[in-house]
């Protein structure tokens, strides 16, 4: 065997991003930085398919745009310079998949920086615009204050949600001290993905007691707060 069978927070999200995306789907890139994982989306998009890219900064899209006009990927691309907590505006069509890779973008002002207020609007837009089957990856920064806020308050956030509409990871290695990058999974229930495979939160549990994807059990389903 050869590579490292545990990934890091960035390979596991694309991991998923390759199972959840099939040519011709919409996709949003909701930090757009210097445009790698826009490029990535627009690779698995293919020619008919479309890459939403946000970022807040106008040298970032530049650069996202310079970046994706190399790779003759431009015209799958529709790059927005402006903040992803206006992503329901943007959009209008439902997606298979939502990146947000959080921070500030590298070599650039770590004072422009995602924060939480702005990102749980973006991620709740996410959500409503995330078709059966399609998933939200985040990569989280916690080595800084403002990226420690954002990953409790995702692991609150998310944690809440309902386990009949969506399964929720959080991917974290336990001994690489405090500051290492965080990835979490969150994919809509749907028809596509309730193979046996799958976590047992979801989906067609009515009530009792049910598993929980890591083989613990929940309390009546009907009596959680979503
Ligand atoms: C870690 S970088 C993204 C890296 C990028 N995905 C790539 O592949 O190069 C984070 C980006 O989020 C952007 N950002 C910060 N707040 C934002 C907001 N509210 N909406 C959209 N982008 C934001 C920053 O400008 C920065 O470019």
């Amino acid at each position: 065997m050869s590579g490292y069978l545990l990934k890091s927070a960035r390979y596991l999200a694309q991991e998923a991003l390759e199972r959840a995306i099939l040519p011709g789907d919409h996709v949003v890139d909701a930090t757009a930085g210097n445009g790698h994982d826009t490029e990535f989306l627009c690779r698995l998009v293919g020619e008919s398919g479309r890459v939403y890219a946000f970022d807040l900064q106008e040298s970032a899209i530049e650069s996202t745009r310079v970046r994706l006009m190399n790779a003759g990927l431009l015209d799958r691309a529709t790059l927005i310079h402006t903040g992803h907590e206006a992503m329901a505006e943007h959009v209008r069509a439902e997606v298979s998949a939502v990146v947000f890779n959080l921070g500030w973008l590298p070599g650039g002002d770590h004072t422009v920086t995602t924060r939480w207020e702005t990102t749980r609007t973006a991620v709740e837009a996410a959500l409503g615009l995330l078709k059966p089957g399609g998933v939200i990856t985040i990569c989280a920064y916690p080595g800084h204050d403002e990226g420690e806020r954002e990953r409790q308050e995702l692991i609150a956030y998310l944690s809440a949600l309902d386990n009949r509409q969506y399964n929720v990871l959080e991917q974290r290695f336990l001994n690489a001290g405090s500051g290492a990058p965080e990835c979490f999974i969150v994919q809509k229930i749907g028809k596509g993905n309730t193979d046996e495979s799958a976590p047992s939160t979801g989906g067609d549990r009515e009530s009792q007691e049910v598993g929980n994807a890591s083989g613990g059990k929940h309390k009546s389903v009907e009596n959680r707060t979503p």
